[in-house]
């Protein structure tokens, strides 16, 4: 029994939740189960018994569909078995036996933390002309979950009634005498698990070469975790685009344009964006160039561009965040150095560029030393060979084949390969880390 609140509600809690899988125990609509996969990634799936009464054959979403055979608690204790967990679940409150399936799913530790239990009809008492048992059996399931201290719960008042409850973290009856240490360890340190100290929400942050490439991947994943950014570029219709971009997913921005290798352009950013949001917690020092020549033939003007941008414009960037940050008492810096810190990539002869990033890594690190313990991290990331405009330059863009033989990953890197990592520099998690240099590259380097 179901109706189209009950496939918004259902539309709702995929949003909401993101599950990756489902466990669908009871009969829907073809419509809902379509909800359901639609909020499913592309790996996803709903795993489901075969049913005489579901057929999802012409389902759009048929793919990410696993009918299993058998009885539904054989099925249970098979999935039990091979470890499977599930971040929603679907129990009927109105079929036989669901406090049982209720109870092999949270002994078997089926639903995953946070994980999200849906029992529809739970108000068929309520209706006329339904069976009283049924009414019986519903209010009794409800029970059983409401009296269950790992689980939370809320029951909607849509027509046929849905039950909602969410798997707790760490339930609020931890027995001492089992030799449980209610640590920071089991808790999460502040009461926060891994996943939600990686979140940046109420953080200002920068990020220079904005525009596009590394730095635009860099902005987003800033963005997605929770932080307000800055879009610094020498080109500000890049960065406004980008603005544009987060502007779409809600994600407060602000564009500028500066050139970080001048003073004035770095004082002029660094002060707007405090007049702005009142502090920088997060300064991503990204902007760069590469040039290329052979050593012998590297002019004073390659060098000097290079380096003023790379390494001189960096420092600027650095001191100038870093002081606020140090009359905040708090503040990450990551700067994007390179795998050419490591390394000489060849065949393309870059000295300017190879020399100045094996500077910003020292900087990193004397800086990373001399400011902690007045709370600023100075972190880098070094990527190896992305695939980015940087690198479509007349020059570069044959070596691509050749650099490929290099790579044991067999593939250059995406700049969403690096997502993740300043995310994590950004985040208090890695307050520990100063002056790293966090190598993403494939590994390359080390071969
Ligand atoms: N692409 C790679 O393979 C690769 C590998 C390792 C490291 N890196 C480093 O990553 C950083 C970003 O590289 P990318 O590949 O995204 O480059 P990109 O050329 O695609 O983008 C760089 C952005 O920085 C801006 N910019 C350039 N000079 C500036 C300046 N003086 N002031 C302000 N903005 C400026 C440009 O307008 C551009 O939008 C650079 O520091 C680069 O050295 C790149």
């Amino acid at each position: 029994m179901e109706n189209f609140q009950a496939n918004q509600v259902y539309k709702m809690l995929v949003q909401l939740t993101r599950p990756r899988k489902i466990l669908q125990l009871c009969s829907l609509s073809a419509d809902s189960v379509n909800t359901l996969c639609n909020g499913l990634p592309d790996d996803g799936c709903l795993v489901t018994p075969e049913s005489e009464y579901s057929s999802y054959k012409h389902c759009a979403q048929e793919k990410k569909i696993i009918q299993r055979k058998g009885r539904k608690e054989d099925i249970l204790k098979e999935l039990a078995a091979l470890g499977e967990q599930y971040d929603m679940v679907f129990i009927d409150a109105t079929e036989e036996n669901p406090i049982n399936y209720y109870n092999l799913i949270m002994s078997g530790n089926m639903l995953r933390m946070n994980g999200v239990i849906c029992v529809p009809n739970t108000s068929t008492s309520r209706r006329e002309g339904i069976d009283d048992e049924m009414g019986f059996m519903s209010r009794e399931m409800t029970d059983v979950i409401k009296a269950d201290a790992r689980v939370e719960q809320v029951e909607f008042p849509s027509d046929y009634g849905i039950f909602i409850g969410r798997r707790i973290p760490v339930s609020q009856t931890i027995d001492q005498s089992k030799g449980i240490l209610a640590d920071d360890v089991f808790q999460g340190f502040k009461g926060q698990g891994i996943l939600d100290r990686l979140r940046l929400h109420g953080k200002v942050a920068y990020v220079t070469g904005g525009g596009q490439g590394i730095g635009r991947a860099f902005a987003h994943a800033l963005g997605e975790a929770g932080a307000k950014v800055a879009i610094i570029d020498m080109a500000l219709e890049k960065a406004e685009a980008v603005v544009q971009e987060l502007s779409l997913k809600g994600i407060n921005s602000v564009a500028m344009a500066a050139d970080i290798s001048k003073e004035e352009d770095v004082k002029r950013m660094v002060d707007a964006i405090v007049a702005n949001w009142g502090r920088i917690d997060i300064a991503c020092n990204n902007a760069g160039i590469n040039m290329n020549s052979a050593s012998e033939d590297t002019t004073l003007e390659e060098w000097d561009k290079t380096f003023n941008v790379n390494l001189r414009g960096l420092f600027l960037c650095c001191q100038a965040a870093g002081r606020v940050m140090l009359s905040q008492g708090y503040g990450k810096i990551i700067n994007t150095a390179s795998m050419a810190s490591l390394i000489v990539p060849h065949p393309q002869k870059q000295l300017a560029y190879n020399t100045s990033k094996a500077g910003v890594v020292k900087l990193t690190q004397t800086l990373g030393t001399e400011w902690i313990d007045r709370g600023v991290r100075v972190n880098c990331i070094s990527p190896g060979i992305v695939d980015t405009p940087l690198i479509h330059s007349e020059a570069l863009k044959p070596l691509v084949t050749r650099w490929l033989a290099d790579i044991p990953a067999g593939r250059l890197a995406q700049v969403t390969d690096l997502q993740a990592a300043v995310v994590y520099l950004a985040s208090e998690a890695s307050d520990y880390m100063t002056g790293h240099n966090l190598v993403v590259d494939g590994g390359q380097s080390l071969w």
